[in-house]
């Protein structure tokens, strides 16, 4: 079992970014913990980020030959209609991810375009949110599987 965990615009920035909404974690820090929750239920977790919307969607793209997707769009989540139609595209199931609580901040950030093409949707719960959507994403695999 293969999972991807892509993160998307200013993630790579995580750390220093905006520490009061996303913590102190940087994304090496947050790709450590998934990959080593991976390893404790047997998967193997695949890392990508991009500044870039067709970046992601080539991500996605590639994503067709693996099981699952872990995914926080960043602020494309809110517009990009080309992200969501990626995942909608690809048969691989995707769990999207926000770390802070995108409904207590700015109305737009209210929205998600993916979200409704996403097999779950995890928001506010930190860096942990990646763990709880790797569990997701796993059982929607098993699901699947059964
Ligand atoms: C984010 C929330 C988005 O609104 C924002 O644009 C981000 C990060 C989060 O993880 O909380 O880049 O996806």
């Amino acid at each position: 079992t293969t999972v991807l965990l892509l993160n998307g615009p200013n993630l790579n920035l995580l750390g220093t970014r905006d520490p009061g909404q996303y913590g102190t974690e940087t994304l090496a820090d947050i790709e450590r913990r998934v990959r080593s929750l991976g390893a404790e239920l047997g998967v193997a977790v695949e890392c990508a980020q991009s500044n870039h919307e067709g970046e992601l969607v080539e991500h996605v793209h590639r994503a067709r030959e693996m099981d699952g997707i872990v995914l926080n769009p960043g602020a494309f989540a809110h517009y990009s209609i080309a992200l969501r139609d990626a995942i909608d595209a690809v048969d691989t199931p995707c769990v999207e991810v926000h770390i802070s609580n995108v409904y207590a901040r700015e109305p737009f950030r209210h929205t998600s375009v993916t979200a409704p093409v996403a097999a779950g949707y995890i928001a506010g719960c930190g860096p942990f949110g990646y763990e709880l959507a790797l569990r997701a994403v796993l059982s929607r695999i098993e699901e699947r599987r059964t």
